[in-house]
């Protein structure tokens, strides 16, 4: 199994991201590490332990890591995620907490404790935690496996018309994770925006008849609702579990190579992620973005896990 570390900002299709790796027998969540964005660090750390407590997940350390980005003032995703950055669901308390370790120390020792090239990192909110890391401790970069992140596209935007939120939040942290010399796997808006829930894939999910698939449901109801006054969709395209389901199955999209930068100084183009395609991509480029996605493919995966996760 793969062996990663989720770095979230809960979040419904966080959320769905958590349930996608924990159903998996080809994931081996190592630990799930939070970061201020959808909402506050204290909110979403909060959704993160809740997301598990609703599946009876209780060993999976949960670590929370930066309040803000690096350079900016934190702006949230009320708009899309709600005043509780999960709402819609009914959460259950957390029977525990946070280790007591800074999720920037504890994706740099769990790296640094394995193996070299076994630990993948899957960021689905802003980089900050992830730069910090790069910066506190550099040699994690050639010893991670790789990067595989959402966030970006290639010249779509949702945060404004070029630029994705988690990349929009924290361009600067954006921009120490793609300069770094690791293999980044862009999972962008180009991509996510193809896996939309329909009422359809919404109904196969409920067919499953868990409290677990009626949990994604209800996730699901308020994020069309959201999506459909806030960013003109008629269904919700749920960005971050496609990371994982890259994981599982890389044959669930397919990938192009190209030099990808992060504009951190535009008036109109800030925090977009740049992509050269005037070319073949050099023989040294360590930046992909994902292209196509299998999207029965996708769904497949996701009604597996949640299948697997069972009565929870
Ligand atoms: C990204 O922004 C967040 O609102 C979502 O959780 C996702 O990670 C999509 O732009
Ligand atoms: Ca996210």
């Amino acid at each position: 199994a793969r062996k990663i570390i989720l770095d979230c900002d809960p979040g419904h299709d966080d959320a769905v991201a958590i349930l996608l790796a924990l159903g998996s027998e080809k994931i081996d969540l190592l630990g799930i590490t939070t970061i201020g964005g959808n909402q506050t660090l204290h909110k979403v750390t909060y959704n993160a332990l809740a997301v598990l407590e609703e599946v009876k997940e209780r060993t999976i350390p949960v670590a929370a890591g930066c309040a803000s980005p690096l350079v900016r003032e934190l702006e949230v995703a009320a708009s899309v995620h709600g005043d509780t950055g999960l709402d819609g669901v009914d959460l259950p308390k957390p029977s525990r907490t946070v280790i007591d370790k800074h999720a920037v120390d504890f994706i740099i020792d769990t790296i640094m404790e394995h193996e070299p090239g076994t630990i993948t990192l899957v960021p689905t909110g802003p980089l900050t935690n992830i730069a910090m890391a790069v910066r506190k401790e550099p040699m994690i970069v050639e010893r991670v496996k790789e990067v595989v992140l959402m966030g970006g596209g290639v010249h779509v935007g949702n945060w404004s018309a070029v630029a994705e939120f988690n990349i929009k939040v924290d361009p600067e942290a954006a921009h120490v994770v793609f300069h770094a010399p690791w293999q980044v796997t862009m999972v962008g808006l180009d991509l996510t925006h193809q896996a939309l829930c329909t009422p359809a894939r919404q109904r196969d999910i409920e067919s499953i008849g868990t409290p677990t698939a009626k949990f994604v449901s209800q996730l699901m109801d308020f994020f069309r609702k959201a999506y459909a006054q806030n960013q003109g969709f008629v269904d919700p395209p749920v960005h971050d579990p496609c990371t994982v389901a890259y994981l599982i199955d890389p044959n669930v999209m397919t990938v192009r190579k190209a030099p990808i930068d992060v504009e951190t100084h535009g008036d109109l183009t800030l925090g977009m992620t740049v992509a050269d395609l005037r070319a073949p991509a050099p023989a040294d480029c360590h930046t992909q973005y994902a292209e196509k996605l299998d999207v029965d493919r996708f769904w497949q995966l996701i009604h597996e896990s949640i299948e697997n996760i069972g009565e929870g």
